[in-house]
């Protein structure tokens, strides 16, 4: 059974369709990259899947269990965590605070006292190297620093399935590459289905993903093991932006 599944989900706004008609599977521990051009509805799909919005058609099943119209503070205690593409730290509390916060909303939410929930961000401050600057207040931090503040915040809640949004944008390849490695790591011990929405980092998603989706305006184009989709003509054309009418 997939950890995720998607039934003709369809999310419109207004007049305009973010999201049209996308059937998907991600089974628990895979890696999965969802790419497509500015536009193409991959935050939309993730507000989805994460309960910020409901769509008008289809069907959201996680774990079993149809969440289509649960709202998004029941589905972080089931294993969905998130990072978002633009961070909303609280800019007035610490590193460390805001990442305990995020194991608080999470998996084991209900067992976990204070003391504890500073404990699991403390080692996840440490796995993403955040450990110099645990008690720094989050305002202070580079951009690129947020940005893994948000990878461990999303970590601290042990989710099943760990959607990040752009989450590697701006960082040196170096540090992709590092964290990359991480994620692959951190999947493998706690079999953590990620999927990785890495729109210009293509180098983050062959690196990383074991399938990849391609949205194009909103409609899932292509669903195939990370080398082949690649190598897919409709993919090359939507990323250099050639006519796609021949569809
Ligand atoms: N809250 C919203 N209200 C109205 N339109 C939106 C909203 N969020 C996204 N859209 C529109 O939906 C489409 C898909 O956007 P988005 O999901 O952000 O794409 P991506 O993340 O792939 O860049 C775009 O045309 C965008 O303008
Ligand atoms: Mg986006």
């Amino acid at each position: 059974m997939s950890l995720l599944q998607l039934m003709g989900v369809t999310k419109r706004f207004g007049g305009l369709v973010a999201v049209n008609d996308v059937s998907l599977e991600i089974a628990s521990g895979q890696l999965v990259g969802i790419v497509g051009p500015n536009g193409s509805g991959k935050t939309t799909l993730f507000n989805v899947i994460s309960g910020v919005f409901f769509p008008e058609e289809g069907r959201v099943f996680f774990d079993g269990q149809d969440i289509t119209r649960l709202p998004s503070y029941k589905r972080a205690p089931m294993g969905i965590g998130r990072t978002f593409q633009i961070p909303r730290p609280f800019g007035s509390a610490t590193v460390r605070e805001n990442v305990a916060v995020g194991a608080m909303f999470g998996t084991l939410g209900h067992q976990l006292n204070v003391n504890k929930s500073l404990k699991i961000a403390d080692d996840i401050i440490e796995k993403v190297g955040l450990a110099d600057h645990r008690n720094k207040l989050a305002g202070m931090l580079t951009p690129v620093e947020k940005k893994l503040m948000e990878i461990a915040r999303a970590l601290a809640m042990k989710p099943k399935l760990l959607m990040m949004d752009e989450a590697m944008a701006g960082m040196h390849p170096n540090d992709i590459d590092q964290m990359v490695n991480f994620i692959k790591k951190i999947t493998q011990e706690e079999s953590l289905a990620v999927v990785a929405m890495v729109e210009h980092i293509m180098r983050a998603v062959t690196g990383m993903a074991e399938k990849v989706i391609v949205l194009h305006q909103g409609s899932k184009l292509v669903d195939a093991p990370t080398k082949e989709a690649l190598q897919d003509e409709r993919v090359m054309e939507v990323y250099f932006g050639k006519s796609v009418e021949a569809l």
